[in-house]
């Protein structure tokens, strides 16, 4: 796509978690996931069992340049993998210089944010605005066990994914489900 001329728009339909007039999907099962829980034995057994979808995307597109922007909304299901809660792959964003704005829309959530050895953990809610600074690796995690986490994000269209810095450098805390919420180790 070289250049957009018109403006355009799209739907968020809550009751059915979905976004009318989107242009990609992605959806992301258990077996996308191999190597990102800590108990890889039990992914493995749940993938055999049932290959459940994690998390969904439903994204616009526009063209990848500098000035315009990307958005999409993103759905993790409910569920654990031996108490550790569903969670987004997570990700750095290739050109360091793009931060990203995340929007909590409904259910329980955790960002997860990591910059070398520094930390932070944001708790979104509906209603929540999440800033991810520039250079800040994130992931997001559902925390309720009955509920999808349904959030909108909005950023740069040339920051590009980087998942692979997240594989040598994984996201050291886990969210692991405790009594009726949630703990970070
Ligand atoms: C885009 C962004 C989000 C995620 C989405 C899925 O920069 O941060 O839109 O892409 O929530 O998570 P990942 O990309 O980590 O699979
Ligand atoms: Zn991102």
């Amino acid at each position: 796509m070289d250049e957009i001329k018109n403006p355009f728009y799209s739907t968020f339909i809550r009751e059915k978690n979905i976004l009318e007039g989107y242009d990609v999907y992605e959806e992301r099962k258990l077996s996308d996931l191999k190597g990102y829980f800590e108990d890889e034995n039990e992914r493995f057994k749940m993938e055999q069992k049932e290959n459940k979808i994690i998390y969904r995307v439903y994204k616009k597109n526009v063209p990848l340049h500098e000035g315009e922007l990307l958005h999409c909304e993103t759905i993790i299901e409910p569920g654990n993998v031996n108490g550790e809660f569903f969670m987004t792959k997570g990700h750095y964003h290739v050109n360091e210089k793009c931060a990203e704005i995340y929007y909590g829309q409904k259910g329980k959530g955790l960002l997860v944010l990591q910059n070398g050895s520094e930390f932070k953990c944001i708790e979104m809610n509906p209603d929540t605005i999440a800033y991810i600074p520039a250079g800040w690796g994130h992931r997001t995690i559902n925390v309720s066990s009955d509920e999808p986490f349904v959030f909108f994000s909005i950023w740069p269209a040339d920051s590009g994914y980087d998942y692979k810095r997240a594989v040598v450098e994984p996201f050291e805390r886990r969210v692991i489900k405790f009594e009726n919420s949630y703990k970070i180790k």
